[in-house]
This record gives structure tokens, C-alpha cells and sequence, in this order.
């Protein structure tokens, strides 16, 4: 009884969760987009009524237009509604150009398939929990390369995601960070098994593994 009702506090906390990604997509969309859009309508008939445009203008439009799409397919990867209409490895694809758009590491995807053996709702489930690995890639590993690679077979999906950054060591945190305990919630929920290989300089990888 106490595992069952610790299973259903976990649901809600993570549905609530959601909820939150879903109101900061439609913040981000409809109030920062908004005001961005409209700036870059200002630069453009800025530039209209001069005669010569300096190159600090065009360059500040093109880098406000990046800005624009940027922000949008970020808002488009926090909500769920979205998240619902395509299959897992089609948002990775598209989180991939993201991140190698950003060029802060190379990221690169490797899977067998084009769709995985999993409900909408799990494969929500397991986007998250690789967006966090890849966040915390980007935040804390200092590394130039992650690599995801999927694979299926009858009984398993196996997701692991590697990075060749500084490594580290899960036990000798200070304190359990909220986003490795999310993921480990997730994995459970899911029915799987999450672990995070870090050997000394080898960087650092997360290997899950989920029933079918
Ligand atoms: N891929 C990684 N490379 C290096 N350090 C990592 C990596 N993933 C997690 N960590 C370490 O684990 C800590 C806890 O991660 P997390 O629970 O996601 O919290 P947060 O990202 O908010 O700091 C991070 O602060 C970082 O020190
Ligand atoms: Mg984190």
C-alpha cells in the first residue's frame, strides 16, 4: 500500500511538473516571443527608412530572427501538447539541431529504429529524463561531445547517453540534486532501471534501461 501510494505521489508531483513546463511554453510564446517579434518589426522599418543600413543593424535583426526561432522550438520542446503529436526519436532528431545550433557541445544521435515500442506517454516520460542528462551535460561537464544512443530489442529499450566531460561521482555530491533524483523517479515510474557510469576522466555516462 505504502509503495503504491508513494507511486501515486510521484505521479502527481511529475503531472504537476508538466503542467509548469506547460505554462512557462506558453508564457515564453505568447509574452517574450511576442515582445521580440515586435522589436524585430521596429528594426525592420528602422532600416527601411534609412538609406544606407549600418552592418551593426542587420546584424542585430539577424541575430533577433535567430533569437525568435531559437525560442520557439525551445517553447515547442516544453509542451506536451506538441510533445504528444511526434514519437520520441523525432524530438530528439530536432533537439539535436537545437543543441548543435547553439554550438556549445556537438551532440549526436544514434538509434536503430524511427519509433520506439512505447506509449505517448512514457516516451514523454523518457524525453525528460534525457533532456535532463543533456542538460546536465551542458551545465556541469565541461564536455565537447554527447553521444545518445537508443536501441530495442522484444523485451528492452536501452538509452544511454554519453559525454566525454569531467566526470562525476553521484555518491560524493553534497547534496542529492533534484534533477538526478527526477530522472530515478521517472526510470521507476516507467518500470526501468537508471545508473550513472563515471569512472576518474572517462566522463560520464547515463545508461537506462526500460521493459518494452
Ligand atoms: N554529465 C555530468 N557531468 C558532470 N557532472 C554532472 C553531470 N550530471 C550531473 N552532474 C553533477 O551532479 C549534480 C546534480 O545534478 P542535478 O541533480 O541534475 O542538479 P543540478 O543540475 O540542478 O545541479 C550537478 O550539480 C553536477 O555536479
Ligand atoms: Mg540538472
Amino acid at each position: 500500500m505504502n509503495r503504491e501510494f508513494e507511486k501515486q505521489l510521484l505521479q502527481s508531483q511529475l503531472e504537476t511538473q508538466e503542467e509548469t513546463f506547460q505554462q512557462i511554453s506558453q508564457e515564453l510564446h505568447d509574452n517574450v516571443g511576442q515582445l521580440l517579434s515586435s522589436t524585430k518589426l521596429l528594426l525592420v522599418i528602422t532600416e527601411r527608412q534609412l538609406t544606407v543600413v549600418p552592418d551593426t543593424l542587420r546584424t542585430a535583426e539577424e541575430t533577433l530572427s535567430k533569437a525568435i526561432l531559437d525560442l520557439r522550438s525551445f517553447s515547442k520542446s516544453l509542451n506536451k501538447e506538441w510533445l504528444e503529436q511526434f514519437n520520441l526519436i523525432e524530438n530528439l532528431r530536432a533537439e539535436t539541431e537545437r543543441i548543435n545550433t547553439a554550438r556549445t557541445i556537438n551532440m549526436k544521435l544514434t538509434c536503430t529504429d524511427s519509433y520506439l515500442a512505447l506509449k505517448a506517454e512514457s516516451q514523454i516520460m523518457l524525453f525528460r529524463i534525457i533532456q535532463e542528462a543533456l542538460q546536465n551535460t551542458i551545465k556541469h561537464s565541461e564536455a565537447e561531445q554527447v553521444a545518445i544512443d537508443i536501441s530495442q530489442n522484444t523485451d528492452n529499450i536501452i538509452v544511454s547517453i554519453t559525454d566525454n566531460g569531467k566526470g562525476f561521482n553521484e555518491k560524493s555530491l553534497p547534496a542529492k540534486g533534484v534533477g538526478l533524483m527526477n530522472m530515478k523517479h521517472r526510470t521507476h515510474l516507467l518500470g526501468g532501471v537508471i545508473e550513472w557510469i563515471s569512472p576518474v576522466n572517462q566522463g560520464t555516462r547515463v545508461l537506462i534501461s526500460l521493459p518494452v
